[in-house]
């Protein structure tokens, strides 16, 4: 193993080189004038696979291409078989001028990389082709067979990678899938993620009259749509954020003396958490504390809120319509399918005459839990230890990676999720960054894993 380790601190220069082409490529999923740029994305992965021995190819799907990369395959092997999935699209950047430097252009500050994608997902996962990299240049045999699927479509719902797996099944089945796309609360103290919160996704408009009407004109006499959904949404959740939509909580377990006591060593405090978020004041559900409201508790979110006139100056209308763009974060027990029917009900009822409205669909998943008492989840903790030389935590994370249920239920296998972002890492915000400490030890951990999994 001692060549693997010197490969890997040899050549960290070139890596951090290579990751910068890889977060050059502008992959982002939602927008489709970036299209061409996803496949351009997922063919420099599978150049790049080929270049550190890996037989890797792009696969095509209804959306965008999936490559897969397979560590060279012995006759006839009966070795344990892993799966490494990691995503290669991103978020969109905007608003950029809130970036300090351009997106898309990697920017090197002290031991962090500022880049979209950086550490959602692209340094997460190139850390594990590195850790790979380094076993087959130095002719180390691994204990396994490794197999990485890295996407284009997870910041977007997953839609096609589902059906890919239910026809790639028999070469995909493996023992586990491990995943680094969580997070750690901080480089002393590494964390295995036990669950995840799943999501449901949506949009809500409301439509008035057929068009922007001069509001001095018209303005009292016919409904406002922006207000009529201001006073829509006002009703969904009360003022700790508790939600009012009969039957939302239904099934939804309290959490056990146990769960509670692991939430609690959470290492970061409140009040480093409100300094680090830059809120007035934290907010959340009565009766559970900041990490259980973020991990463990469902909510609703509005992620974008839309209507009238948006330009400078003002406008005098009364707009035609108004839209706000939903998630719902939802936890285990929870049916996305159920959810979604009471929010669409409750919406209806409550929705007066005087607008029309529309209710628009998008992605869901269920939400993710594993024991961690297994042995995977075992061999996990030793590799984490061994790398980041701490001893690491267990925890819930309030994300989603919708696909990892589809594992289980498509290929049988639970999923591991060893993050490797960090709390102020600014996923999905501007100047998102990757600590390259992470990235280093990110390597180490993942050449430990195979050895420990293979035990
Ligand atoms: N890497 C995240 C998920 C995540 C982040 C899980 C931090 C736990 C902790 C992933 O890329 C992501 O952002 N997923 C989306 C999924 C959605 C678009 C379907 C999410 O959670 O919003
Ligand atoms: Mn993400």
């Amino acid at each position: 193993m001692q060549p693997v380790f010197d490969y890997l601190k040899q050549h960290q220069a070139r890596f951090v080189a290579e990751l910068c082409d890889y977060l050059r490529l502008p992959s982002v999923s939602a927008q489709p004038q970036h299209k061409k740029d996803l496949t351009a994305c997922g063919e420099w992965l599978v150049t790049h696979c080929r270049q550190i021995g890996l037989d890797a190819r792009l696969c095509q799907t209804a959306g965008h291409p999936i490559v897969v990369a397979k560590t060279p395959r012995r006759k006839n092997s009966r070795r344990p078989h892993f799966m490494v999935y990691g995503h290669y699209d991103v978020q969109p950047p905007e608003p950029l001028e809130l970036w300090e430097t351009p997106p898309f252009e990697p920017r090197i500050v002290g031991r962090e990389i500022f880049a979209r994608g950086s550490t959602d997902n692209k340094g997460q996962n190139f850390a594990h082709l590195k850790a790979v990299e380094a076993y087959l240049k130095t002719g180390t045999p691994l204990p396994c067979d490794l197999t990485f699927v890295i996407e284009g479509e997870e910041e977007v719902g997953s839609a096609n990678l589902s059906k890919f797996l239910k026809s790639h099944r028999a070469e995909l089945r493996c023992d586990a899938v491990v995943v680094s796309d969580t997070g750690m609360p901080s480089l002393r103290h590494p964390a295995l993620t036990y669950s995840l919160r799943g999501i449901i996704a949506f949009e809500i408009t409301l439509h008035g009259p057929a068009r922007d009407l001069h509001s001095g004109v018209f303005g009292g006499a016919v409904e406002n749509p922006a207000m009529a959904l201001a006073q829509l949404l006002a009703k969904i959740r009360d003022d700790r954020g508790r939600v009012k939509i009969p039957g939302f909580y239904d099934g939804v377990s309290p959490l056990s003396k146990f769960e509670r006591a692991q939430a609690a060593k959470y290492p970061l405090k409140d009040a480093q958490l409100k300094k680090l978020l830059g809120a007035p004041e934290l907010f959340g559900e009565r009766g559970f504390t900041p990490t259980e409201q973020r991990s463990a508790r469902p909510t609703f979110e509005i992620n974008g809120l839309t209507s009238g006139y948006q330009g400078e100056g003002s406008k005098t209308i009364v707009p035609a319509w108004a839209r706000a763009k939903i998630t719902c974060r939802l936890v285990p027990n929870q049916s996305p399918a159920r959810v979604r029917k009471v929010v669409c009900d409750y919406l209806k009822k409550i929705c007066p005459p005087t607008v029309r409205l529309e209710i628009e669909a998008g992605h869901g998943a269920e939400a993710y839990l594993v024991s961690p008492t297994g042995a995977p989840a075992q061999a996990a903790l030793r590799a984490l230890k061994q790398a980041f030389g701490a001893e690491p935590i267990l925890m819930r994370e309030g994300g989603s990676i919708p696909i990892v249920n589809e594992f289980k239920t498509i290929l049988a296998a639970d999923s591991l999720l060893l993050g490797l972002g960090l709390p102020d890492d600014n996923a999905h915000s501007p100047n998102e960054k990757f600590n390259l400490d992470c990235f280093a030890k990110g390597q180490a951990m993942s050449a430990h894993l195979w050895q420990e999994l293979a035990r």
